[in-house]
């Protein structure tokens, strides 16, 4: 069978107008400004409208997306969309985009891989058109975190935003572009150090769950760092060495943006200069799964991206789930 590699052809972001600061949240928790800044980078997120679902944002996303790469929607082959907060448990986010676009043709399914959803679905896209499967793949990471997280937890609530990204990602005849590996990563053992329990099998809903606050993020800050910082140069260096390359040879870091401490962290263990990686946590906060399509669309339609440039991207999230791809621009 001949192999055809994946390249991104299109990508786009969307984020809701309402813009949650800082100063704003020193009103409802007892936190200020300057904690959250010197801890995480984060100086603002955005906050999703009343009535407003992830479908919404993901739609919003994707026609961005679909017009950069002048594709139809109706042409798509299939929608993939990450995310860990969908509009309802059955169907999926990504049949509600596909009715909302219009892609009749597609198949569509949701993963979820929490901050890493929107790298496990590069990577799974990509594995559809290498193999000719689909010609035009449409991924998602699309989160609206506001809805699930504990605003009475100031561990936790300063840290997350509601957005969505997206990419159209097709094949390329030039060997020279398009992705080149990537390489996930799952670690069950450590799924109790980020989740959301109530809500699912385990704890239905019930009004104990809701007394207990299980349906909102529990998470443990600290451990999620350390396993972060830990295994995030290790994916980096894993995707240079499947290319037999070194760091030095990586022109762009896209990455999912949880702190900016844990991204400064990472560079530099791997010897990567700051300034090549992409940040924009302190306008969105921590938005999971849209956080890396939404740094790949800024940086390219700030014309960052160079033809042939090689893009490192790395995320990790709840799972723990983690992983790298190395990427021709
Ligand atoms: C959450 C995080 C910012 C906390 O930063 P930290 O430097 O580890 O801070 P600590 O947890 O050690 O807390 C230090 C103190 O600040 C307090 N604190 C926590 N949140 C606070 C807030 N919003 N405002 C003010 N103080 C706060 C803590 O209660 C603690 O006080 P104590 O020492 O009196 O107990 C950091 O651990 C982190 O970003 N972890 C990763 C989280 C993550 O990425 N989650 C999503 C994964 S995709």
């Amino acid at each position: 069978m001949k192999l055809t590699q994946s390249q991104i052809l299109g990508t786009g972001s969307y984020a809701p107008s309402r813009i949650l600061t800082n100063f704003d949240l020193e009103k409802i928790i007892d936190t200020t400004d300057a904690w959250i800044v010197e801890r995480t980078g984060i100086r603002e997120r955005h906050i999703a409208a009343d009535g407003e679902a992830t479908s919404d944002m993901a739609v919003e996303a994707a026609k961005n997306a679909l017009a950069m790469a002048a594709t139809d929607a109706a042409d798509l082959d299939m929608i993939i969309v990450a995310t860990i907060s969908p509009d309802m448990p059955m169907p999926s986010c990504a049949v509600f985009v596909q009715a909302k676009l219009g892609a009749k043709r597609a198949f569509a399914f949701d993963i979820s891989a929490a901050c890493a959803g929107s790298l496990y679905g590069l990577s799974i896209a990509d594995k559809f058109i290498r193999t000719g499967q689909a010609q035009r793949v449409l991924v998602i990471g699309a989160e609206l975190l506001s809805r699930v997280v504990d605003w009475t937890d100031r561990n936790s609530c300063v840290l997350f935003g509601d957005a969505a990204g997206a990419l159209v990602i097709g094949p390329t005849s030039d060997p020279g572009r398009g992705l080149m590996s990537a390489h996930l990563h799952s670690d069950g053992m450590n799924a109790g150090i980020l989740s959301i329990p109530g809500g699912g099998s385990r704890y239905p809903q019930s009004e104990e769950v809701l007394a207990q606050k299980m349906h909102k993020v529990a998470m443990n800050g600290r451990e999620i760092y350390k396993f972060a910082v830990r295994v995030l140069p290790e994916a980096v260096l894993e995707a240079l060495a499947a290319q037999g390359l070194k760091p030095g040879a990586v022109d762009h870091v896209i990455t999912h943006q949880a702190n900016i401490r844990i991204v400064e962290s990472v560079v530099d263990r791997l010897g990567i200069p700051r300034e090549k990686c992409w940040l924009n946590i302190d306008r969105y906060g921590n938005t999971s799964s849209a956080s890396l399509p939404i740094s790949l669309d800024e940086a390219n339609r700030a014309g960052r991206l160079k033809r042939g440039d090689l893009i490192a991207m790395m995320a990790i999230g709840a799972g723990m789930a983690w992983g790298s791809a190395l990427m021709r621009w």
